[in-house]
């Protein structure tokens, strides 16, 4: 990589953001298509006054191709941008920020990202499937907004706190025709539920790093049912392994990163994104 006077910046802003992944990829991706630009990790503090609205002014002072955003920013950063994407709107965080030639635009790349790696890894197709959605936070926002764009036959989110499930169902039903149905994160009631799914995916940080179960009863799950997790480190997390034992389909979480990433790349740069390349490098980051 040379860093000279026509460099350009991308990068992402978060808190904590040390444990990224993006910088290995993005740069990655820079090098592999000769694209004179570099990203940067930047610690935009949670606690700090006013800090996240300086960052995203930066974006714009700066001249920069545009950033990502993560936690704790996806819901407040959107007060901060001139133009927000309808479906980010509607699922209220944005993800990638991309700068317009001086005009900020916000959008969501979690849910497209998610299920383009669910349909190239698994071929899984929605439309007219029963999914199960385990959790009801904000990764499980942008997963659900983008399968009830796909009409599956029915949605069911399963969720601890039944409450927030319901507000979640109710919130998009309004939006979309596609029955959403909700459940207790209950061992009889999943059995139920799993026992006509054809897609369960675990939206929730339970296996992150190898803490915590999910105790799903996989067994009820029919033999075509693909298992995924948005998990990804560990790459494949104990729901993973259970269902690849039981001779399931799986999908595991890193698919969603990389292809959310690469539609982020594809809209600063305006190419294609060697999506590969930056499957390679998460790979090599995410062991070290
Ligand atoms: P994110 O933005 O990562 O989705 P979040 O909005 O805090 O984070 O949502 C976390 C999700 O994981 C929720 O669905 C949460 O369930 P509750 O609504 O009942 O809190 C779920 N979750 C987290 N820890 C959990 C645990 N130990 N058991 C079951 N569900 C858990």
């Amino acid at each position: 990589m040379k860093i000279n006077g026509h460099t350009r910046v991308a990068g992402i802003f978060g808190d904590p953001i040390s444990h990224t992944l993006s910088p290995a990829m993005h740069n990655a991706a820079f090098m592999a298509i000769g694209l004179n630009a570099v990203y940067v990790p930047f610690h935009v503090k949670a606690d700090s006054k006013g800090a996240l609205k300086a960052a995203v002014e930066s974006v714009r002072a700066m001249n920069m191709l545009g950033v990502n955003v993560t936690i704790p920013h996806k819901e407040a950063v959107i007060r901060f941008l001139d133009d927000v994407d309808a479906h980010a709107l509607d699922i209220g965080a944005v993800n990638t920020i991309v700068n317009r030639d001086g005009r900020l635009f916000g959008c969501n790349t979690d849910g497209p990202g998610y299920l383009l790696s669910l349909r190239k890894e698994s071929g899984f197709k929605p439309a007219g499937k029963r999914v199960v959605i385990i959790g009801a936070g904000g990764a499980a926002r942008g997963i659900l907004y983008s399968f009830l764009g796909l009409n599956p036959a029915s949605v069911v989110l399963a969720n601890r706190t039944i409450k927030r499930a319901d507000l979640l169902a109710n919130e998009f039903a309004r939006k979309f025709s596609v029955p959403v149905e909700t459940a207790e994160l209950d061992r009889a009631v999943m059995e139920k539920v799993l026992n006509s799914a054809d897609l369960v995916v675990n939206t929730t940080s339970i296996g992150m790093m190898g803490k915590g179960e999910l105790g799903l009863p996989l067994k009820a799950l029919p033999s075509k049912a693909v298992v995924s997790d948005i998990v990804y480190r560990p790459r494949k997390t104990g729901l993973i392994k259970a269902a690849e034992k039981m001779g399931l389909k799986t999908h595991t979480g890193l698919g969603m990163l990389i292809r959310q990433g690469a539609i982020g790349f594809e809209l600063w740069t305006g190419k294609k994104a060697p999506v590969s390349v930056m499957e390679k490098a998460a790979v090599k980051a995410l062991r070290q």
